[in-house]
């Protein structure tokens, strides 16, 4: 969408939008940098305050993704006239809970009468000019790490269309809920290379953008991607998301397929995630570090030389 625009040309701009990243970064002294992002959506949860801190973890987590810390946000708030006020204030509560447990401070925010809700915050982080983790810095050899299971499209799918059990939505919601601050901090320490958040564009349509930006080739292994329990029981009783359907209508033609893996697992590395894990490229020790220091983090593959595809999956 944004091709469209003009490039900026100015030497401060150490990431623009030219390289689908996740993240704005802008230097303003030689150590000192700033990260920018914004994201809002409508209610995928019926809990107005979950909501709130839902699309709070989720708009922070572009800052983590480039390797930042979040610092300042502001919120952004559309809401029906005719409705409840204790629903919205709710859902402010909820969010500036989530802000407040990653030391980001709301600075002030803007909201407009719209018939359906959406709530979310534009966030602005800090880090160094020379420790910036774009998307394009995976390189082959490197060991490819998930940190979160995948299938929260598909569960708020179900539970949209009344399907979901309390058990499997309340998993998928503390996934939503977790911040991947203690992700960010772990690959840090252990010399990641590149890195992205998988939210709207799948596994699949991120690990794409990692890929053509790094020029490599990323080997995923579809058995040892974490799904979120339930989701496949959902997406096998047809509870995809638009989103998923979109998803692999784009990026298929990225992804050269081995013929054993199952169509069904195959759906899910499409699925669009709200506040996804982050998709780390680093070297062996460190993913074998991540997978021993963050609860659900797993090895799904590795990062290959340039090959056909930018992405195999086995
Ligand atoms: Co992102
Ligand atoms: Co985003």
């Amino acid at each position: 969408m944004l091709a469209a625009v003009p490039r900026v040309t100015n030497e401060n701009v150490l990431v623009g939008f030219d390289t689908s990243d996740d993240a704005g970064v802008y230097r303003l002294t030689p150590d000192l940098a700033l990260v920018q992002t914004v994201d809002f959506f409508t209610p995928i949860v019926d809990d107005p305050f979950t909501f709130g801190a839902i699309a709070a973890a989720n708009a922070l987590s572009d800052v983590y993704a480039m390797g930042g810390r979040p610092v300042s946000a502001l919120s952004i708030v559309a809401f029906p006239q005719k409705g409840d006020l204790e629903d919205l204030e709710e859902i402010l509560k909820g969010g500036a809970e989530k802000m407040h447990e990653a030391g980001c401070v709301i600075l002030g925010g803007h909201s407009i009468n719209d018939e359906e809700i959406k709530f979310g915050y534009a966030v602005t982080g800090t880090i160094h000019p020379d420790r910036v983790l774009a998307n394009a810095g995976a390189r082959p050899g490197d060991a490819l790490v998930l940190t979160k299971a995948l299938g929260t499209g598909v569960i708020t799918t179900a539970l949209k269309r009344g399907l979901a059990s309390d058990e499997h939505i309340a998993e998928a919601v503390a996934s939503m809920l977790r911040l991947n601050r203690e992700a960010c901090e772990r690959m840090l320490e252990h010399d990641a290379h590149g890195v992205t958040d998988v939210t709207g564009f799948g596994l699949m349509g991120h690990g794409r953008e990692m890929a053509l930006g790094s020029g490599v080739t990323l080997e995923i292994e579809a058995a040892r991607v974490p799904l979120l329990p339930g989701a496949l029981d959902y997406a096998r009783r047809g509870a995809l998301p638009g989103g998923l359907k979109n998803n692999r209508e784009f990026a298929s033609c990225a992804v050269e397929k081995a013929d054993n893996v199952p169509e069904d697992i195959e759906n899910l590395l499409y699925d669009p995630q709200t506040s996804g894990g982050l998709l780390i490229a680093l070297p062996d020790a460190g993913a074998e570090a991540l997978e021993r220091q963050l609860p659900g983090a797993r090895r799904i593959g590795r990062v290959l030389k340039r090959g056909a595809s930018p992405i195999c999956l086995i």
